[in-house]
């Protein structure tokens, strides 16, 4: 399945999200993937099978989002250099949404921007943070507060890599899943009542359904400038819980529960 973001104003930077449609990837230059610990030992032979290019180095950072600061962009960067890429080179996020978001990053900065492709293994990368291009980092004044936009080349979300998640993973995407089906479409939340998302067919539904409502939102207001922030429900409250517990306590996906829970109750009492 292909989703399409087409954006009007800037048609150049469209792309496509594939779901499970990820067989050969071709380069015609320099290739790194950026990945972490974790996802490198689970699944990075199963990637590097898929790619041909002159060269493909492999960039491995620390786990967690503790690690989604200055110093560690840093490493990204050097080893970058380190591995002589060029303009014409290409990243690839390979990871959740602290490695997507580190490595759009990089990317966008790196020899004044170049390509980045995302290859999002977590339930709320894949339905969430790949698509949009918002990159960033945190730093001791907050989350997110430091970054760019920079769309990525083409997203490619396999469910297969879904297989090794762990539970409390996988229900923190779900937050992500039931935030898009709250702000932006009645019907999706309804089926996501009756349905279970332990059932591939329903998940590969629901993944492709987010994408959808996110491509839209997305294409219609790139900067967030308007309608985008609508995405961010439940954020405030989340980024104030991560940083206040230092990014160690709760799951992103789970801070986001908290905070829309919270939300919904502040807009109740406002009336
Ligand atoms: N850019 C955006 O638009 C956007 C949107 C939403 C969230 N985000 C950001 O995304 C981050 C959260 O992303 P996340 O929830 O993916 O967290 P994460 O990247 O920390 O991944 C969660 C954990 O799962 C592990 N993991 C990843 N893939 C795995 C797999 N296939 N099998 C087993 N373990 C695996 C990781 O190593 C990590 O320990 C936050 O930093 C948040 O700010 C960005």
């Amino acid at each position: 399945m292909v989703v399409n973001i087409d954006f009007q104003e800037k048609k150049t930077d469209s792309y496509k999200v594939f779901i499970n449609e990820l067989d050969i990837l071709e380069f015609n230059s320099k290739v790194a993937i950026v990945t972490n610990t974790t996802v490198s030992s689970l699944h990075v032979k199963k990637l590097l099978a898929s790619l041909k290019a002159p060269s493909c180095h492999v960039i491995t950072i620390e786990d967690g989002e503790q690690y989604k600061n200055l110093e560690t962009l840093n490493f990204i960067l050097e080893e970058c250099f380190k591995y002589k890429l060029d303009r014409k080179s290409t990243l690839i996020a390979f990871g959740g949404g602290v490695v997507g978001d580190m490595t759009g990053f990089a990317a966008s900065i790196y020899q004044r921007g170049i390509d980045f492709i995302q290859v999002p293994t977590t339930l709320l990368s894949q339905v969430d943070a790949s698509v949009g291009g918002k990159t960033g980092i945190n730093n001791k004044f907050g989350k997110n507060l430091i970054g760019t936009f920079w769309q990525p080349r083409a997203v490619y979300c396999e469910t297969d890599f879904l297989k090794t998640l762990p539970q409390r993973e996988f229900s923190a995407g779900i937050a992500e899943i039931i935030k898009m089906a709250v702000t932006f479409d009645k019907e999706f939340f309804e089926w996501l009542e009756e349905h279970t998302l332990l059932k591939e067919q329903n998940l590969q539904f629901a993944i492709s359904k987010s994408i959808k409502i996110k491509a839209d939102v997305v294409a219609s207001d790139e900067r967030e400038e308007g309608i985008r922030a609508v995405l961010n429900y439940g954020h405030t409250f989340a980024h104030v819980i991560e940083n206040q517990t230092a990014y160690k306590r709760y799951l992103h996906g789970e801070a986001v529960a908290m905070g829309i829970d919270m939300a919904n109750s502040l807009a109740l009492k406002l009336g």
